[in-house]
């Protein structure tokens, strides 16, 4: 009898794909992006200071080189500095650049120094969960996401995480890391492409 663990299926399976999200009203067309890596002002910013990084793949498990790699987010109070965002009660951090763009490493490797954003109110009533935005550019395709944490109170109710084929694939859990600053914590979130 002939291995049934080695097949067509088993041999040709795929990663499963990053859900994509909408861009959202935020995006900061009007700033220039961070590109150090660093968007909390070398620490300064308010709020719990996240390691973020991970790895841009395609499905077949490549990792994809060169990729540009956007985050945009609200800051630990909430708020993006956008005119969009008229929520005047939370307030601006001037040590918080909620903006950057990277390129992925030869391992398909990126990383930020950022802080955990906080939810924010999106309409009278409903609540965005605490979430970052990533836009991935890459050689064949450009994927725009969103990516979440684990326990948020919104995580349920949200719109636009509960239409992800896979939502599982967006939300983090993010942990305490050790001889950094106090507090801090980091994360991984990789995403899957189809081609790269
Ligand atoms: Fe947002």
């Amino acid at each position: 009898m002939a291995d049934a663990a080695i097949s067509p299926t088993s041999t040709t399976a795929k990663l499963p794909r990053t859900p994509p999200q909408i861009l959202g009203p935020f995006y900061p067309f009007m700033l220039t992006p961070t590109e150090s890596g660093d968007l909390t002002g070398g620490g300064q910013a308010k709020g719990t200071i996240l390691y973020l990084s991970g790895r841009i793949l395609a499905d077949n498990g490549q990792p994809v080189a060169g990729a540009k790699v956007e985050i945009w987010q609200a800051n630990a109070a909430g708020r993006y500095p956008h005119p969009n965002d008229e929520n005047t009660e939370a307030a601006l951090d001037d040590n918080f650049n909620g903006f950057a763009v990277t390129k992925t490493d030869g391992q398909g490797r990126y990383a930020f120094k950022t802080v955990r954003p906080s939810a924010y109110p999106a309409a009278p009533g409903r609540w965005r969960p605490a979430h970052i935005h990533f836009s991935v550019t890459a050689k064949y395709e450009q994927l725009v996401t969103q990516m979440y944490f684990e326990g948020d109170r919104y995580n349920e109710t949200d719109s636009w995480l509960n239409s992800a084929s896979r939502k599982d694939l967006l939300i983090t859990d993010p942990a305490p890391v050790i001889g950094k600053e106090p507090g801090a914590q980091q994360v991984t979130f990789d995403i899957v492409l189809t081609r790269g």
